[in-house]
């Protein structure tokens, strides 16, 4: 089994993480994060603080040679605005005149960790309920994509929706998807695709219209959020099981993305819009090409009874707005009870685009270990001799 634990607060000195489970002798390097990191800290809308990080992670354990060794690999990314904020987060006894934040944001942890840990300062939660956290993850689950990539299992996502700007016709927009997936590198072309718009849409004018409506979004102090296209390729038949709810594969992807901050909703395939049509323009037949079987669609997006059924797996996943306003919405401050404007702590506008690359992410860990379930082995040449098997 796959799992890793990130530990770290947004302004403390690093974020830690310990990945255990990933065969030995997979070639890694701290560069090949490096480039994962990179690509969550893009998007046009980023706040600030994206201008001052560049994030690089330290490998610490698990890994010699550039090579895993079967051991937890343990990973550190320093937070370079630290010091900062070195008063304001030190470890020992702080010094007690620091300013205590008292006014939970709408839309944040902020209150409800407030009550929950019987705080008497809302930094406790800002801190570590913050998306920062998404940095340690996307170096852990790097490792695993790279695995993945081993045995030609490959994501990939785009953005497809800002604010109210999406693609004006959805079937162009999949057929440029469907062009993108016939590279040898299947999904993570979309993937390489994406990254040359500023907000990762596929499309020029999306693009152009996205960037208007965020800097619109911007001027008038206000946030946006979006949704964006997950894609794995590569995938073989028969990952995950429908013999027991929590082996279910397509509840066990829903989680991981369920599980970034400020995702609130999450599609398999055309899961929405199929509920509205009837069961003869949703399931996606069987065809014969060249003596292999084959579907004639992919509205399933690849599971069928919580199970890869060999058709791409398509995921999509809906971004709230940003919680922190340039103009804020009500609060109330917790020591007075008076309704105040809420706090605004510097903030990004839009992070659809790196909530993306997130995404894309966190669902290696579910992929691997249902991979690992079934052609499992202790290194890359044993899992290599079950998958050929
Ligand atoms: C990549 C990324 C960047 C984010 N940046 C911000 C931000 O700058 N300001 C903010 O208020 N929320 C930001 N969020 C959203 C909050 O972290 C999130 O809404 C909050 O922690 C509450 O969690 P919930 O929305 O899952 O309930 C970001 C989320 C992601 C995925």
């Amino acid at each position: 089994m796959i799992r890793y634990l990130t530990a770290g607060e947004s302004h403390g000195e690093a974020l830690v993480g310990i990945l255990e489970g990933v065969p030995a002798g997979l070639e890694i390097s701290a560069k090949y994060i490096d480039h994962q990191l990179r690509r969550r800290q893009q998007g046009y809308g980023r706040g600030g603080r994206m201008r001052i990080e560049s994030d690089a992670v330290e490998i610490l354990s698990g890994i010699r040679f550039g090579k895993t060794l079967g051991s937890p690999i343990a990973l550190v990314i320093r937070n370079r605005d630290s010091h900062n904020w070195k008063s304001k987060m030190t470890v020992e006894e702080g010094p007690q005149k620091v300013e205590r934040v008292t006014i939970p944001r709408p839309g944040h942890a902020d209150f409800a960790g407030f009550i929950k840990y019987g705080f008497d300062d809302i930094r406790n939660v800002i801190e570590r309920a913050s998306a920062r956290e998404t940095a340690m993850r996307v170096a852990c689950c790097t490792v695993v994509r790279k695995f993945l990539e081993e045995f030609g299992v490959f994501i990939g996502s785009h953005v497809f929706q800002i604010g109210s700007v999406h693609a004006k016709d959805r079937r162009r927009l999949d057929r440029i998807v469907a062009k993108n997936l016939r590279a040898s590198c299947g999904a993570y072309k979309v993937t390489e695709s994406a990254d040359r718009s500023d907000v990762r849409m596929l499309e020029k004018e999306s693009t152009r219209r996205a960037i208007q409506e965020i800097k619109r979004s911007k001027k008038s102090g206000d946030t946006l959020g979006g949704m964006f296209e997950v894609i794995i390729s590569g995938v073989p038949v028969g990952l995950g099981s429908y013999v027991q709810y929590d082996r279910k594969l397509d509840g066990l992807l829903a989680q991981a993305l369920m599980s970034i901050q400020a995702v609130k909703g999450v599609e398999i395939g055309s899961g929405f819009e199929n509920a509205a049509l009837p069961g003869s323009n949703v399931h996606d037949e069987f065809a014969v090409r060249n003596k292999i079987i084959a579907r004639t669609s992919n509205r399933a997006g690849g599971l069928e009874g919580g199970v890869t059924n060999g058709q791409p797996i398509i995921l999509h996943a809906a971004m709230k707005p940003i919680s922190t306003l340039a103009n804020p919405l009500r609060s109330v401050d917790m020591r007075t009870r008076k309704i105040v404007k809420a706090r605004y702590e510097r903030s990004d506008v839009c992070a659809v685009p790196a909530c993306s690359v997130i995404g894309e992410a966190v669902i290696g860990p579910v992929i691997a270990n249902a991979f690992l379930e079934k052609f499992g082995g202790d290194s890359i040449k044993e899992v290599r001799s079950q998958y050929r098997h």
